[in-house]
């Protein structure tokens, strides 16, 4: 059961880190989930462009616009208390900085603590200038979804030494650009390990293994009520549990004793 109560912001993820408390996260796109992973304990709700696939049905995250989230970011806003509301910036949202202020600000003032951006290059840039405007940034790496068609599919990354040390260079570019969370998606468990413990932000893993700061999944995976094929890395926490509310606390305290992930859910 969930034992922390208070309010958790942007500067209590690097003392989660410090303190080594495993950080917890969901995705969320309305009030009534968003209630239930908030009353479970969950630190961070993403209201994730993965709603693209589980909400709106599509094959990627790549028609997902800034509307669309601000629309469920306001929506499991009104449902959480404690949990900390991070906001993904949907694909070409963020590729200069105009565009990168104006779809931020829309999700700030939608009721966002904090942004998530994908990719490193040019995206170091727009993470510094959000930062620098006030506006919290959770970097993500590895997998990224709206890279889909340059990456050729929805793969494990980084397998290879020379691109596992690439994808540290840019987490450290990024950390220094002010970014304040890192989610890693679908690399070895190696790689999620050398992340979380060359880097002073938290590195929340989805597909990284157990080696990190906190985990992510999205909610209907947890749920098993996504569509099918599932990766290897989703667990469904309903299973064997008589409501969602004890799914979900099943989620948290799995991640918090590092019972999730199993060996069954890591590449290597
Ligand atoms: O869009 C999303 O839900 C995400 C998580 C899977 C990390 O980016």
């Amino acid at each position: 059961m969930n034992h922390r109560t208070d309010k958790v912001t942007v500067p209590d993820l690097k003392r989660f880190k410090v303190e080594a408390s495993l950080i917890t996260m969901l995705t969320a796109y309305d009030a009534s989930f968003a209630r239930l992973v908030d009353q479970a304990g969950c630190d961070c709700v993403l209201v994730g462009d993965s709603l693209g696939n589980v909400i709106q049905g599509h094959d990627s995250t790549l028609r997902v616009s800034v509307d669309d989230i601000a629309y469920h970011v306001e929506a499991v806003g009104r449902g959480l208390s404690r949990a900390l509301l991070i906001a993904d910036m949907p694909f070409l949202s963020y590729h200069d900085r105009t565009t990168t202020m104006a779809a931020a600000g829309t999700l700030m003032r939608a009721g966002a603590e904090m942004v998530k951006l994908e990719g490193a290059g040019p995206v170091i840039d727009r993470v510094a200038e959000l930062v620098e405007h006030g506006i919290p940034v959770c970097a993500h790496l590895g997998l990224t979804p709206q890279h889909v068609h340059q990456l050729g599919g929805y793969r494990v990354q980084a397998r290879d030494q020379r691109v596992a040390e690439a994808l540290l260079a840019d987490a450290e570019r990024l950390q220094q650009a002010g970014a304040g969370l890192l989610v890693v998606e679908c690399v070895p468990e190696s790689v999620g390990a050398m992340l979380s413990s060359a880097l002073e932000i938290p590195v929340i893993g989805i597909g990284a293994g157990a080696e990190v700061d906190g985990q992510v999944l999205v909610l209907y995976d947890v749920l098993g009520i996504s569509i099918p094929p599932r990766p290897r890395f989703v667990a469904d926490f309903l299973c064997g549990c008589d409501s969602v509310q004890e799914a979900l606390s099943a989620y948290v305290d799995a991640v918090r004793e590092r019972k999730f992930p199993g060996r069954e859910h890591v590449y290597s």
